[in-house]
């Protein structure tokens, strides 16, 4: 065997990368408020923002576009989509959406009341949003080595169930709709949950009568993990993994932009009919008709060739060995890594990195203005803007976790774009002393405010503003 095993795929069509100048990056840093989402993407060398919607999709996904039925009712590419998600992820019924935040709106509407409670492992920006927004109050019952960087548990991702059951005592299972368990949990760094812990919330759950819903975005990445790391299932394939994670919830809200190597698309899942009525009810109201529920036909066939191809074992395998390569370097170089490495990205610990930039002046935003500036690489900020403010009492809300996410577009990169990320990181890291100061707000949106927020250098003499 080879050291690194290769991908199991060549490239058959390549689209220009444009490199600036520092000066030139400087300039679009500063144009951008100094936050890294509001760069213009051609300005970015190497895009590591999100892996989301930024797949390559294969040959087998282009051509079966060509055969998507733009039907505006019935139309035969979601019955394509349902059968595949029926067939691999195991649930009867299929709404689907113009993405994942999309299905997250129909199944909070559906499932949330003023004065219920959420409990997930870890929240997600949209997610909480819509909890939030419909009247629920979000609780983290995630176990508490996923806060911690440095730990190197092999299922961070699980949930502590004893922290859910006391919430279940504290406030009544009756305002507990569901609890909302990701796999893999993208703001811990791409941390799995592991079949055993699944099973025991689903057990507590349903036995007060308590739904469980599942965030699949990245439910095949949580699946390989499993294979690699939980007793007594190294020899299922990831397929068969993943109808097992399935088996023990009662819907999911999906994200085809991640797992199933779609640039758009998502949908929600659900067994239960009379559920699965009333989401088909509203779908029609804010995505589209209950056969295509905002994509077009096309993305419908897409996704259903796409959810094939993700299960397939040597996929996965090289989609997470390349986000190990780059992580190995890293950790070889000493930088603060979450640890164990997650699924779809490196995360590096900002705190850590830049420990004399107090947490109000955001550390993580102003590392990755710092490593876009070095080399024009863009992560995304997993920190404190993530996180926004607790809506009660209007103040910061301070995750113990303040990151920036090297996330890696599924079959985009090559290994010597990987080298080249690490160098940069590397670089940047060695001359961290050079940052004294960070950021603050000239912008901050009520909503999600790390998309459009703005920031200035809290001091003029910030190394952000100066040339290399
Ligand atoms: N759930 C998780 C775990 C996600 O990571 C995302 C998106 C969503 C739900 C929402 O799905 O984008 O299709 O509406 N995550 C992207 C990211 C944006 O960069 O992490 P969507």
């Amino acid at each position: 065997m080879p050291r690194h095993p290769a991908e199991p795929w060549r490239i058959k069509m390549v689209e220009p990368l444009r490199t600036i100048t520092r000066d030139q990056r400087q300039q679009a840093l500063q144009e951008a408020g100094y936050n890294i989402t509001l760069l213009r993407s051609e300005d970015v060398y190497i895009d590591l923002y999100t892996d989301s919607g930024t797949n390559a999709m294969s040959d087998r996904q282009w051509a079966a576009m060509m055969s998507g039925d733009e039907a505006y009712a019935g139309a035969r590419s979601f019955y394509r989509l349902e059968a595949a998600v029926r067939e691999h992820y195991g649930y009867e019924h299929l709404i689907p959406t113009h993405q994942g935040r999309g299905a997250e709106n129909i199944l909070s509407r559906i499932l949330i009341r003023p004065g219920h409670h959420v409990p997930g492992n870890m929240y997600f920006t949209t997610t909480r949003a819509h909890q939030e927004l419909n009247g629920a109050t979000f609780h983290d019952v995630i176990i508490d080595e996923a806060h911690d960087p440095s730990c190197d548990h092999p299922f961070k991702g699980d949930v502590d169930l004893v922290k859910l059951d006391r919430l279940i005592r504290d406030v009544g299972p009756d305002r507990i709709p569901y609890v909302s368990v990701a796999a893999t949990v993208n703001m811990a760094g791409g941390q799995p949950i592991s079949l055993a812990n699944l099973t025991q919330v689903h057990e507590l759950a349903h036995h007060h009568g308590i739904l469980v819903i599942l965030d699949a975005a990245r439910a095949v990445e949580n699946a390989w993990f499993i294979k690699q790391r939980e007793k007594g299932w190294h020899e299922h394939s990831v397929a068969a993994i993943l109808r097992e994670i399935c088996a023990r919830t009662d819907g999911a809200a999906m994200s085809a932009k991640k797992d199933s190597y779609a640039n758009i698309g998502g949908w929600l899942a659900l067994r239960d009919p009379y559920l699965a009525e009333q989401a088909q009810g509203l779908v029609v109201l804010y995505e589209g008709l209950h056969t295509y529920g905002g994509m077009a036909g096309r993305d419908m066939e897409a996704i259903a060739v796409g959810i094939a191809e993700s299960v397939q074992d040597e996929n996965i395998r090289a989609r997470i060995d390349q986000v190990a390569y780059l992580g190995q370097q890293l950790i070889g170089a000493e930088l603060p890594l979450v640890q164990p490495l997650g699924g779809h990205a490196v995360c590096i610990d900002a705190a850590a990195t830049l420990p004399h930039i107090p947490r109000e002046e955001f550390p993580a935003q102003t590392l990755a203005a710092a490593l876009y500036l070095d080399s024009g690489v863009r992560a995304a900020e997993r920190g404190a803007v993530s996180a926004g403010r607790d809506p009660a009492t209007g103040e910061n809300r301070y995750p113990r976790l303040e990151l920036i996410r090297l996330t890696i577009p599924r079959r985009v990169y090559t290994r010597s774009h990987m080298d080249l990320v690490a160098d940069s990181a590397i670089h940047v890291h060695k001359q961290r002393d050079r940052l004294t100061s960070g950021l603050a707000f000239t912008h901050e949106p009520e909503t999600l405010r790390f998309f459009q927020a703005r920031f200035a250098p809290t001091t003029p003499n910030s190394a952000l503003n100066h040339p290399a």
